[in-house]
């Protein structure tokens, strides 16, 4: 049985901890976090994932996964994947204190030769920086880094671990080459491409990926713009200009502008980069500029037709930046909520996952609700922030007996216009 130590146990080195060893990988998960570690000993997961909580669970049962805080462990496997957090710092770089604490780690308890993956999203020329310390510093050990990428979503991140689009391999030597083939025999048969590039390669895929992704967003939220004031319908837009196969359907969907830990993130990381080396990117910058413009604006929006909106009660449904993640972080529901708060609206809101983050930030300030329906009952507008599932299934004949005025603003375009004007709503959504 090959074993995998997986350095940190966040969102992507639990998930692929708990997928190889679902595939048959005896793996063991570190992590420096005491209470996190004891928690998952328990099969007790901290974050919000469909199916990651069962996944763990039955591997421990199987013994295939194991946890620890003691740095010892990764000492116990040739095969390392370091999946810490490179959080962004003040002025905006990823911060890669943690990463270089575990290559501190390595360099001291390593005392046979080692492989290690880089899943954690980093700067591109990092995987080969860390080669040439790993030489200098250890010179009687042979490290093989080989950048490995992810792609996982908050929300389906087992899902697209098991079922990816391709697998990036940043290696170069036949030796590790051949690791990395044995370690993803299991897609490999699944006809899943394994792209082998160099280190440098595999580390701009992932940011070139996350920032084209966030490009297309921020253009089709333009685009609603446009729509808007010509009476054109920008679901039709997406969907004509998706069935042209150069295109895709995917991430056009127009909405309040993107949020999570990762896209605003990674664009102004690879923005960074672009500008410290002489070649700085007038795309990546304007879509910086547009997103964050964007949740203003929409935050705008909302005030110009909840007015004057001193003393109103305005339903908020949805937190997160979007469904199936108990995730805030950049969520464009912050900028809402601000603004309204601002100008003296009361604040009820609601999110399925019960985010707790949020709580910090706003304390009594918002209302938090149990459910829909205790958040609408009796409000002067409902919100819809994120598109959460049981939130598609909500009667628009039901929200207007309950709210006290019938003004709907959806973000999220999940209800027919034509019904909502039918049934005499003031009916606000995005781009149609
Ligand atoms: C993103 C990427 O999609 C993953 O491939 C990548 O691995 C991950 O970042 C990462 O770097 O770790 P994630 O941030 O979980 O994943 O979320 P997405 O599902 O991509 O959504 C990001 C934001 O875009 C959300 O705010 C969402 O509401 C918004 N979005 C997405 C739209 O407004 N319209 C769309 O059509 C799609």
């Amino acid at each position: 049985m090959i074993k995998i130590t997986i350095i940190g146990s966040g969102y992507v080195g639990l998930v692929a901890g708990a997928c190889f060893a679902n595939l048959g990988f005896k793996v063991c998960c570190l992590d420096n976090n005491e209470k996190k570690i004891q928690s998952l000993k328990k099969g007790v997961i901290d974050i919000y994932e469909p199916g990651l909580a069962e996944l763990v669970k039955n591997n421990i049962e199987n013994n295939h996964i194991s946890f620890s805080t003691n740095k010892n462990e990764l000492n116990s496997s040739e095969i390392i994947i370091i999946a810490v957090g490179t959080p962004q710092n003040s002025d905006g770089n990823a911060d890669l204190s943690y990463l270089d604490s575990v290559i501190d780690d390595i360099i001291n308890i390593a005392t046979q030769d080692k492989y290690i993956i880089i899943k954690s999203t980093v700067p591109v020329g990092t995987a080969n920086k860390i080669s040439r310390v790993l030489k200098k510093r250890k010179p009687d050990i042979n490290f093989e880094v080989i950048s490995n990428p992810e792609f996982l979503r908050e929300g389906s991140a087992v899902r697209d671990f098991m079922e990816p689009d391709r697998i990036i391999l940043g290696c170069t030597s036949e030796i590790a080459k051949k690791i990395m083939l044995k370690i993803y025999t299991p897609f490999a048969q699944k006809d899943i491409p394994l792209i082998f590039t160099k280190n440098s390669t595999a580390e701009l895929i992932k940011y070139a990926s996350n920032c084209y992704l966030a490009m297309r967003i921020a253009f089709i939220n333009e685009i609603a713009d446009i729509a808007e004031m010509i009476d054109a319908n920008i679901e039709e837009v997406s969907v004509g200009m998706g069935y042209d196969k150069r295109i895709g359907r995917h991430y056009l969907h127009a909405g309040p502008g993107f949020g999570g830990s990762c896209f605003p993130k990674d664009t102004t990381a690879l923005s960074n980069i672009a500008r410290s080396i002489g070649a700085p990117s007038k795309l990546i910058n304007a879509v910086i500029q547009s997103n964050n413009e964007r949740k203003s604006k929409i935050a705008q929006k909302i005030l110009n037709i909840i007015h004057p909106p001193h003393g109103k009660t305005i339903a908020i449904l949805g937190l997160t930046f979007k469904p199936d993640t108990d995730d805030i972080r950049e969520s464009p529901s912050l900028n809402i909520i601000f603004k309204l708060i601002e100008v003296g609206a009361v604040i009820k809101a609601y999110d399925p996952s019960n985010p707790q983050e949020i709580k910090n930030i706003f304390k009594d300030q918002v209302t938090y609700a149990d459910s829909t329906d205790e958040a609408i009952e009796g409000a002067d507008a409902l919100v819809i922030v994120t598109e959460w599932a049981e939130f598609k299934l909500l009667q628009l004949q039901q929200l207007k007996s309950q709210l006290k005025q019938p003004i709907i603003i959806d973000l999220r375009n999940i209800f027919n216009p034509a019904e909502a004007q039918n049934l005499g709503i003031t009916y606000i959504s995005i781009g149609r």
